[in-house]
């Protein structure tokens, strides 16, 4: 039981930093990730469809026998994280949730930010955990969708994405937020321009990392810690364009990849 893998999914390549953050905390678990490139982005969608979405991509990473699903993807945790639960037969963690717990650790002055696709920011999944863990804490909310292609694009120092950021983040400046919510999977490779438009002063909170550490203490409490010590097997599967999954994958987990398999079906 322990051997098997964790199924981790996303709308496409931005959970492959998510699987950088189990993979640097959890070096021996194995992972199959699923990245729907076909469908891609969810972010636009409606919530009905994300719903679907969400469904099939939970059924194929089940068909893996995998041990504890990892939702990576923002929008499917803020609008899906039931359906993947109620159909998963293994424990699930979403990005949500660990986000916001470790934001509220973080700020001083209790005004958070929270950037994120259209379909994450107005499903208000974020303000409502934060709200859940600390009423008195101020939510900052802003959509930047225009960030996701800049991430795809690879323009992750670029003058364009600087300008964009400043643009997008102007409005959280003035609400004097001390902590930002990066509650996106494609962000956190565009960290130095949200940065840089913040003047360097707000707390970074990556989701994705805050999810590692979720998965990490789950693993431990349900006794299902992988005790081998081999280096895991990280197996990737897509829906569409694996050479192009590879060649920006890459940059988003950080490491070689290996063979990407193309699944039909979506
Ligand atoms: N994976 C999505 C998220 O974290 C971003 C890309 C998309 O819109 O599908 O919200």
């Amino acid at each position: 039981m322990n051997e098997k893998p964790i199924g981790v999914f996303d709308s496409g390549i931005g959970g492959l930093t998510v699987v950088r953050a189990i993979h640097r905390r959890l070096p021996h678990e194995n992972m199959v990730y699923f990245g729907d490139t076909a469908r891609v982005p969810y972010g636009p969608k409606s919530p009905q469809v994300v719903r679907e979405y969400a469904a099939q991509d939970a059924g194929f990473l089940t068909s893996h026998d995998v041990k504890l699903i990892v939702v990576a993807c923002n929008t499917v945790s803020a609008v899906a994280l039931d359906v993947v639960t109620k159909q998963a037969r293994v424990p699930v963690v979403g990005v949500i949730h660990p986000g916001a717990a470790e934001a509220r650790s973080a700020t001083r002055s209790k005004r958070v930010g929270v950037i994120g696709t259209i379909a994450t920011i107005s499903s208000g999944a974020y303000t409502h955990a934060l709200r859940q863990l600390d009423p008195s804490i101020t939510v900052v909310p802003q959509a930047c969708p225009l960030f996701v292609p800049l991430a795809e694009e690879g323009w992750t120092d670029h003058a364009v994405t600087h300008m964009v950021a400043k643009e997008y983040l102007f409005p959280l400046k003035l609400e004097k937020i001390d902590t930002l919510i990066l509650g996106c999977t494609h962000y956190p490779v565009l960290r130095t321009a949200i940065q840089a438009a913040l003047d360097g002063t707000v707390t970074l909170i990556d989701s994705g990392e805050a999810a590692a550490h979720d998965v990490e203490r789950l693993l431990d409490a349900e006794g299902l810690r992988n005790q081998s010590s081999q280096r895991a097997n990280l197996r990737f599967f897509v829906s569409d364009l694996p050479a192009k999954f590879t060649e920006v994958g890459e940059r988003f987990l950080g490491e070689k990849m290996g063979r990407v398999h193309r699944v039909g079906g979506f």
